[in-house]
């Protein structure tokens, strides 16, 4: 079975809650085995035991939490060829889609086996500890289930 886990840096909780909703739009159908996981309770090398691999991390200062830059930076030296990564960060609205471009770009150095393109949100919180705004934890839904149908997964 086609399986796919969400990483997230957990501060506040935000990005926690989104990283739920995706697994949740994921495992939809119940054709991908979806697990969840903190980025500290995961090695690299569990995260790439899947096949599918989201990362999330909250915008601190335009780019994503250092273990989450961490986790990126051990993966690219692996061979990533046939995963399938989708990032996605939680922030304010003016920092709207900067940190999942950083994620991106930091996975890519120097790694010509990352496949492309990535599926990637922005979700948008009303305070520093959240909650998130109105109407974003369905797009979180609609990521994770576009993800799952993009995949191509075995009858
Ligand atoms: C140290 C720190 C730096 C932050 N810097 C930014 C920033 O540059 N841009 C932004 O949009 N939000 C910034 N924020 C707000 C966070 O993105 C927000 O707290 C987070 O999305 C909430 O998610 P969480 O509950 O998972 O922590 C910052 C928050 C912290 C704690």
């Amino acid at each position: 079975m086609v399986s796919a886990i969400v990483v997230f840096d957990p501060w506040y909780g935000c990005t926690r809650t989104v990283a739920e909703e995706v697994a949740r739009g994921l495992s939809f159908d119940g054709r991908v085995a979806t697990v969840v996981s903190a980025v500290r309770e995961v090695s690299p090398e569990q995260v790439l035991d899947h096949d599918i691999i989201v990362i999330g991390s909250p915008n601190h200062h335009g780019g994503p939490t250092p273990s989450v830059e961490r986790m990126l930076t051990v993966l690219r030296t692996h061979d990533l060829r046939g995963k399938r990564f989708a990032f996605f960060d939680t922030g304010f609205v003016r920092g709207h889609g900067r940190v999942t471009a950083r994620m991106e770009s930091i996975l890519r150095y120097r790694n010509p086996f990352v496949s492309a393109p990535f599926l990637g949100l922005s979700v948008v919180v009303e305070r520093p500890r959240g909650p998130l705004l109105p109407g974003e934890l369905s797009k979180c839904h609609e990521l994770g289930r576009s993800i799952r149908t993009s995949a191509p997964v075995p009858a």
